[in-house]
């Protein structure tokens, strides 16, 4: 099978690794490679219109608040939301802060979407880091509750939510922050019913959309959710942006966190008044090369077709996990099941630290992660602190896969255990 996208896209996939081996990337969750068009798009803003946006009437001005808008309507329509209600941020850890310190920021100004004693936040055990650290901190400070949804701990649907917990949703409960897609596991979640359950009590739901929106075709708006995070450079685009989605009321109400230029309306000595969304949450200066090239990235997703895209990566992922069973003393950290997943695939290998896994399979050029993933908590459910993790993205093909199942039996011959 050849890629969903074609090779000659991607400069960086030409190279080899290490050795003189052919490079193989099993590393997308991680991070994305780039095709030229995104880079072109950088470059040619760069060379021709770059200026600052927002500020001033000069044709460099005009040009740079034209493309940085004309971006905004590539993104939004991309994940199925209205232009107005998508706020560029650095990345999602940074959109997910914005919410976060947004609702602390609402209990200090004693607006009504302040949180307070005996409230509860509730996450699930398959948080990422970015989407547990800031509910922590918020429930600490405010005095609210953490509580959260479990997963499966065992057999083929280990590692995918347990609808079973959806009881620790409950009247007290005023946030419900989750992923879509789990960056260890690759389970999607149920996103819609536990939306549904966080909404008969009037909570907010915010979605950590990272892993979903680079590998299926995602309607944020429908999903039933008050706000959404993603990054660009896991879809193909540029590092240092990505995308916060609030819906208008939640973003008219909530306070910015980031204060100063460009996101204000009238600024006398003793007092200011907000510019209306998104400019209330984008004070500064912001990367406009990169916002030129994520929205070439959404351009360039959207001429593949996520639907394309979506059954390469399915077909993919099946041939990995059926030919990672046959190797022996690998454990799959995730479900084996294939329908709800995506191509994200945890795994550790008895009696070898996932960073020598790593090493001995970076000496056959195939590129995987090692470590926690920026996820512990959910490496626990599997009585362990680390895995190695092979993603796959559009431009992964069947050789690329049976690369990785060919170098695989090499870690524990290597090691003779
Ligand atoms: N979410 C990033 C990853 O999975 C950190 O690698």
């Amino acid at each position: 099978m050849t890629s969903a996208v074609p090779l000659a896209d991607f400069p960086l996939l030409a190279r080899t690794g290490r050795g003189g081996s052919r490079l193989v990337y099993l590393d997308s969750a991680a991070t994305s490679q780039r095709p030229r068009a995104v880079l072109q798009a950088e470059r040619d803003f760069l060379f021709h219109s770059y200026g600052p946006v927002g500020r001033g009437s000069h044709i460099l001005a005009e040009e740079a608040s034209t493309a940085v808008e004309d971006a905004r309507d590539k993104v939004a329509g991309f994940v199925g939301v209205p232009s107005s209600e998508l706020i560029w941020t650095k990345n999602a850890t940074e959109a997910i802060n914005i919410v976060s310190y947004g609702l602390l920021n609402a209990g200090l100004d004693g607006g009504e979407l302040g949180l307070k004693e005996g409230d509860t936040i509730v996450v699930t055990r398959a948080e990422h880091h970015a989407n547990l650290v800031p509910w922590q901190l918020l429930a600490a400070r405010t005095g609210a509750k953490l509580a959260w949804l479990d997963v499966i701990s065992e057999g083929p649907d280990a590692g995918r939510i347990d609808l079973d917990t959806l009881s620790v949703i409950t009247e007290r409960t005023k946030v419900v922050a989750i992923t879509h897609v789990s960056n260890v596991t690759g389970a999607i979640t149920p996103v819609e019913e536990i939306a549904r359950a966080a909404k008969a009590v009037g909570a907010l739901v915010v979605l950590d959309a990272c892993q979903s929106v680079p590998h299926f075709g995602v309607d944020l708006d429908a999903l039933g959710v008050d706000a959404a995070a993603f990054s660009a450079h896991k879809m193909l685009g540029p590092t240092g942006i990505g995308g916060l989605w609030m819906r208008g009321e939640l973003a008219e109400k909530l306070p910015p966190v980031i204060t100063g230029g460009s996101m204000v309306e009238i600024v006398t000595m003793e007092n200011t008044t907000y510019a209306a969304p998104p400019a209330k949450f984008e004070p500064g200066t912001q990367p406009v090369s990169q916002i030129v090239g994520f929205g070439a990235a959404c351009d360039y997703l959207q001429a593949v077709g996520m639907e394309t895209i979506a059954a390469h990566e399915h077909a993919l992922t099946e041939r990995m996990i059926r030919g990672m069973a046959d190797v022996d003393g690998v454990r799959i950290l995730g479900p084996t099941t294939l329908e709800n997943r995506v191509g994200a695939v945890a795994f550790d290998v008895a009696d070898v630290h996932p960073h020598d896994v790593g090493q001995v399979l970076d000496a056959s050029g195939v590129l995987v992660r090692v470590g926690h993933h920026c996820a512990q908590p959910i490496h626990r459910v599997f009585d362990t602190f680390s895995s190695s993790r092979a993603s796959i993205g559009p431009y992964n093909t069947t050789d690329d896969v049976d690369a990785f199942l060919e170098a695989l039996p090499r870690v524990r011959s290597y090691f003779g255990v």
